[in-house]
């Protein structure tokens, strides 16, 4: 037997990045914390934080009750007037913030957040170019997904045009056969000064890229990278985004990923775990001198619900709650004291695992067929068959409670900032067991 929503779905909600007919989604009843359930009371610990935005758990009580109130009081209101939520997350956002980054352009989420930031640049620079890592994602809309550099971009090429992608830092694969990690960073960076002059410096409004790339597998630059990337965009007069959509609000064990190496970009993009995506909300983040860029000639950009009322009661008080509470300091913990000696540890047990990496609740387990070679475990892109193994691998972490985040090759371990470590302790056993079966498939 099916229950309505279950009917209603498969009949009337059409599904983002999926061939419609095969869907089998599981309808959720209910969630708190780190788990959620399903219509059956069917419990499942969330490892994947939904979709690496729910930072603070389901349903905190403070964020809650902050919607709730403000839905009392004022549901929403036009951008162009100012509001006391929109104000107080502004300014609590830009406090955050490292450096003279103190102003803040709100979007709906993600996609309009990388948008609007390479506008800016291009603006803000008279230039056109803007430079993205392969192996990023920047969100779905028209320049958004051209400026990924994973295969959801393919579909929609020829997209925006003067978008030029390059290599970032990928010790475990590197693409400039460096040994060390201090050799990836001097050749990434040689490798992006070589694109920057080979483009034409005087084009390249703009290099964006991931602080600690997400989906396409929790890539923590080498020491020194970031700091070369602001170099390099310094002297060449080339606006330098982090997109950190993914990465901020306690994902990485800090505010900011760029806190972990002490860098300053000109704009951040950030979404998801501002407000754990209680009600959709991103941004830009904008220093100081590109604010004032806009202070005589409009900005020509903007979107009926910028600084939602609802989304920033929603993102006050989770900031608020994660200074409260100490959840910044506990996900950075959760990383150093559990999940990377436990990853670690597993690494130890299974031959499958090539290398595990991250930092924060932002982790990956790299699976490989042969720890010599580095094959992948499944190829690059994996669908159908030949994506089989890894298929099995996510539905025996279901089958025992367990909601992984798998991507190509690898499991992600990234629950929300606030799981126990008994949780998190929990997560890690399932995945143990769950390995053994990608253990016989090592060569
Ligand atoms: C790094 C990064 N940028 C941008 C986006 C797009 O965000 P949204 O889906 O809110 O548009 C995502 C989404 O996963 C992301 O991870």
């Amino acid at each position: 037997m099916t229950s309505p929503a279950y009917r209603d779905d498969r009949a009337h909600v059409f599904h983002s990045w999926s061939a419609q007919k095969a869907l089998q989604p599981l309808v959720v009843a209910g969630a708190e914390g780190s788990w959620f359930w399903d219509e059956d009371g069917r419990r499942y610990l969330d490892f994947s934080s939904q979709l690496i935005n729910m930072n603070i758990g389901h349903q905190h009580p403070k964020v809650v009750a902050a919607i709730q109130e403000q839905a009392g009081t004022l549901c929403t209101i036009a951008p162009f007037h100012a509001n006391d939520k929109r104000s107080e997350a502004a300014r609590l956002i830009a406090e955050l913030a490292p450096g003279d980054l103190d102003m803040v352009f709100f979007t709906n989420g993600g996609a309009e957040a990388t948008e609007n930031a390479t506008r800016m640049a291009r603006l803000v620079t008279g230039r056109q170019k803007v430079l993205t890592t392969y192996r990023s994602y920047h969100g779905a809309t028209g320049a958004s997904i051209t400026m990924t550099g994973d295969p959801r971009r393919w579909a929609s090429e020829p997209g925006f045009p003067g978008v030029v992608h390059f290599f970032g830092p990928y010790p475990y694969r590197s693409a400039f056969h460096a040994t060390t990690d201090a050799e990836e960073t001097e050749r990434a960076l040689q490798h992006l000064e070589d694109v920057v002059v080979l483009e034409g410096a005087a084009t390249v409004a703009a290099i964006m890229l991931e602080t600690v790339v997400g989906t396409n597998g929790i890539l923590v630059p080498p020491d020194g990278y970031l700091a070369g990337v602001r170099d390099l965009c310094d002297r060449y007069g080339i606006v330098m985004i982090c997109d950190e959509v993914m990465a901020a609000f306690g994902r990485c064990g800090e505010w900011f990923a760029v806190d972990h190496w002490g860098v300053t970009p000109d704009l951040i993009c950030f979404a998801k775990g501002v407000n754990s995506g209680y009600v959709p909300l991103g941004g830009v983040i904008i220093s100081r001198r590109i604010a004032d860029a806009f202070a005589e000639r409009p900005y020509p950009g903007g979107l009926t619900y910028s600084g939602h009322v609802l989304g920033c009661a929603a993102a006050v008080a989770s900031i608020n709650a994660m200074k409260d509470e100490g959840i910044i300091e506990h996900a950075r913990s959760l990383g150093t004291d559990v999940i990377g000696p436990e990853l670690r540890a597993l690494q130890e047990r299974h031959p499958s695992i090539g290398e595990v990496r991250g930092l924060g609740v932002f982790w990956a387990i790299e699976l490989v067929r042969d720890r010599e070679t580095r094959e992948m475990f499944v190829p690059f892109n994996a669908a159908g068959e030949a994506a089989a193994p890894m298929n099995e691998l996510v539905a025996a972490c279901k089958a025992q409670g367990l909601w992984p985040f798998a991507h190509f090759n690898r499991i992600h371990v990234t629950p929300p900032c606030t799981t126990s470590a008994d949780d998190v302790r929990h997560g890690i056993a399932i995945l143990d067991e769950v390995l053994e079966l990608a253990d016989k498939q090592v060569r």
